[in-house]
């Protein structure tokens, strides 16, 4: 089968089509002849050898690596002690993520085996690009809103980075759970987000967020980074900052102003997504592809996402 490798770690050039022997899937686990694969952070991250993260706390990338945790898949194998589950089932999912470590989902390939808990049922009017663009990003959306950091209905919600994979997901189930929701984003989003229905948009390339917003119950921030504080003082005392990213929130100032922080990591789960899935099918979550790239076109995809600005997700499309 066909997969994308990287020998060694470094800019997108590193990722190659390559022929490689297909995978077989161990107990509890089927085949999935991959449709579509999603792009997620993790990915450039892991491809550019964690040089965000200071050395000595890198987490090994193991060599060769195909990066992809998120497919869109039909199933053509069926691994040990599986039930339930048969050949020709439409699935998505989130692979292994975070507990396989990095490298365990190789979903930027012709097949993939796949956890069976990780995965959902496709639903056949969504087609594999958009079902490949759902798990990682809304599952962060759906985990936070329902674990890490709930909302009450009634609340105002700022999303920074609304237009992105997560925070346009996280600005749809705000506003199903009843907030009013503020969205921050950069000027070519506008329409999109008032598509999806948010409530004030600001334009960050033009207005300071605290200039234009008090008393936000509850901000979840998808870009953090050193200018995390500047949102700070958009927030009611006693509020919440939900960093996606890590960011800079200045520690004393919450303590302060009895600001929460709070926040967990995505991880793979089906039954979370079929939920998801089932607000796409039927219309009530919108799932944005900004770009579809073919397999082969896995270096200027990661070139693509490097440049930022996304507008929902950038997906492979893998042909047979
Ligand atoms: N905690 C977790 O488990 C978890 C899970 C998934 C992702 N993440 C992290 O969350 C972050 C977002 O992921 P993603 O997949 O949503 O990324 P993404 O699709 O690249 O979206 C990021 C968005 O942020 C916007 N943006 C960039 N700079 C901005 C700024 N200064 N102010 C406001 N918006 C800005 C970008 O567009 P514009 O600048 O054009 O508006 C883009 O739409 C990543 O750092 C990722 O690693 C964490």
């Amino acid at each position: 089968m066909q997969s994308i490798r990287a020998h060694r770690t470094g800019p997108p050039s590193v990722l190659h089509l390559e022929e490689v022997d297909r995978p077989e899937p161990a107990a509890g686990e089927v085949l999935v002849q991959v449709q579509a694969a999603a792009l997620n952070p993790p990915d450039w991250y892991a491809r550019g050898g964690y040089q965000q993260i200071p050395e000595g706390l890198r987490p090994p990338v193991p060599l060769p690596y195909t990066p992809g945790t998120d497919v869109s898949g039909v199933v053509v194998g069926i691994g040990p002690g599986v039930t339930g589950w048969e050949e020709g089932d439409e699935v998505l999912g989130l692979l292994r993520f975070p507990r396989g470590g990095t490298g365990s989902a190789r979903g930027y390939a012709q097949f993939t085996t796949a956890p069976v808990e990780d995965l959902a049922r496709k639903p056949s009017h969504i087609d594999h690009i958009h079902a490949a663009a759902i798990p990682m990003a809304g599952l962060t959306a759906w985990q936070y809103l329902t674990e890490y950091a709930p909302i009450e209905s009634g609340q105002t919600v700022l999303v920074n980075g609304a237009a992105g994979g997560v925070g346009h997901f996280l600005v749809q189930l705000a506003r199903r759970a009843g907030a009013r929701v503020v969205a921050v984003a950069s000027t070519a989003h506008a329409d999109f987000l008032r598509g999806l229905g948010v409530d004030e948009y600001i334009d960050y390339t033009t207005t300071h967020v605290a200039d234009a917003v008090k008393d936000v119950d509850h901000v979840f921030d998808t870009v953090g980074g050193p200018n995390g504080h500047l949102l700070i003082p958009a927030i009611r005392d006693g509020g919440v900052i939900s960093p996606v990213f890590f960011g800079d929130y200045g520690e004393d100032e919450l303590v302060r102003r009895q600001i929460r922080h709070l926040g967990g990591q995505v991880r793979s789960n089906g039954n979370q997504l079929a939920d998801l899935v089932k607000l796409v099918a039927s219309g009530d979550v919108r799932v944005a592809v900004d770009e579809v790239y073919p397999l082969a076109q896995a270096e200027q995809a990661h070139e693509r996402a490097e440049r930022g600005h996304i507008q929902g997700k950038l997906v492979l499309e893998v042909t047979h």
